[in-house]
């Protein structure tokens, strides 16, 4: 039988594993793991998945990645993020060592409010700059999708400025990025004791704005004591909805505001944190679908030693996700990072995190048919570590494990052996 010839063949490669789906239907505890596996990759997507021995018996190609000792993933989708900032907030870092609270520090106009300030100042192309450097990082950790929020704009203008830097750069960088709108992440300080003033601008003038320029995807609240509360959080939800931008919540972070029963109520398509979140919103989330997203860096952060209850989560029987929060106050580019920590902290095993490191992230940011997992049909973004088993994942921890990163088929990454 002739061989089909292909773009390109990875083969060898010690362990491959990878979640399996339909739609975004997929086990939370399950990876298919593959010895001596292989993929086959032509025009981008991924074309066939197998031992080594059947994907030769069918397929050839001129280009051929030998992974051998290696364990092959798909790529990371990193499920929440905001990338698009200037400045940078060490000395919050130590007054919070020092015993300040974030919301304290927030109180005070400083945290999100001084990042507000400088981005603010800064031009398009001076928060590509930036932002261009942090995805490098992203990419060269192994994330080839990630979600990035708008948020600290503050007005329309430069709102809609830092969504169309995520914009450019989901058209220059390997890297694909979805965009969310989160103008809802503080109350500016021209509408300082008037919340719901800002709340209006955000319905009566971003929302429509944004939603008429495709600008983002999803629509997003920091719903929390003291910047928007649940009625708020509502009304700028749903107005996001019809204007068809997808909502998205930061939930229960700090306090136990109703934030999973608002994502269940609004069928959100993920809420986010969940520190606080009662066993009664989670439940409600999980039957509405909402995927429940885990970001353990943030509240390694935070350093209060509260994490989101992940594994009663999953004994209801949620699907959950896992992301960086990479922002200025949660400074980590690396999913294998989000990963450790949650096998550390949120008690997943490598399985789970993993899973929830790749087809949950793609579930919660609407990508589940296209990348999360090494099928036919799917993007061939795909990792190649220096380990031999994804139970090294997790495990070896604070360095980079990454020796190749490809998107749609491409090398992108190429580290040396270490
Ligand atoms: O996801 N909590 C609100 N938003 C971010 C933090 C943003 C910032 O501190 O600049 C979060 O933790
Ligand atoms: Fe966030």
């Amino acid at each position: 039988m002739a061989k089909e010839k292909v773009d390109l063949l990875i083969k060898n490669a010690h362990e491959l594993a990878t979640p399996s789906s339909v739609g975004d239907r997929y086990d939370p505890k399950g990876l298919v793991i593959i010895s001596d596996g292989a993929i086959s990759v032509d025009e981008g997507r991924i074309v066939a998945v197998g031992k080594t021995s059947a994907i030769e018996q069918h397929f050839k190609s001129e280009t051929v990645i030998d992974a051998s000792g290696r364990l092959v993933t798909p790529g990371f989708v990193d499920a929440h993020t905001h990338v698009i900032f200037a400045g940078t907030r060490e000395e919050e870092f130590e007054s919070r060592l020092q015993g300040l609270s974030y919301m304290d520090i927030l109180a005070k106009g400083g945290g999100i409010l001084k990042t507000v300030r400088e981005t603010r100042k800064a031009s398009k192309e001076q928060l590509i700059e930036t932002a261009r450097k942090t995805l490098d990082i992203m990419l060269k950790y192994g994330t080839t999708t990630v979600e990035v929020k708008s948020g600290y704009g503050l007005t329309t203008e430069d709102e809609v400025k830092c969504l169309e830097a995520a914009q450019e750069l989901d058209r220059e960088h390997p890297i694909d990025i979805v965009t969310t709108f989160l103008g809802a992440h503080a109350v500016p300080p021209e509408y300082e004791g008037e919340t719901d003033g800002y709340v209006s601008l955000i319905t009566e003038e971003m929302i429509p704005k944004i939603a008429k320029g495709r600008l983002a995807e999803f629509c997003d609240v920091f719903c929390e004591n003291g910047v928007f509360n649940i009625e708020q959080s509502r009304r700028i939800l749903k107005t996001g909805k019809e204007f068809s931008l997808k909502p998205k919540i930061h939930a229960d972070e700090l306090s136990s505001l109703g934030g999973a029963e608002l994502a269940a109520s609004i069928r959100a398509t993920s809420a986010d944190h969940l520190l606080f979140a009662s066993n009664r919103g989670l439940k409600a989330m999980i039957k509405e679908n909402v995927v429940p997203v885990l970001l353990p860096l943030a509240s390694f952060s935070l350093m209060t030693g509260k994490y989101a209850d992940a594994r009663g989560i999953i004994r209801m029987g949620g699907r959950t996700a896992l992301g960086t929060d990479f922002n200025p106050s949660c400074w980590s580019e690396s999913m294998q990072m989000a990963i450790a920590f949650a096998c550390r902290k949120l008690r997943l095993t490598q399985t789970e995190a993993i899973v929830a490191a790749t087809i949950g992230a793609a579930c919660a940011v609407g990508r589940s048919r296209d990348v999360g997992s090494l099928e036919k049909g799917k993007r061939a973004d795909i990792v190649i570590f220096n380990i031999p088993n994804h139970m090294f994942l997790g495990y070896k921890f604070g360095v980079n494990l990454v020796y190749k990163v490809l998107k749609n088929g491409e090398v992108v990454v190429d580290c040396q052996e270490e």
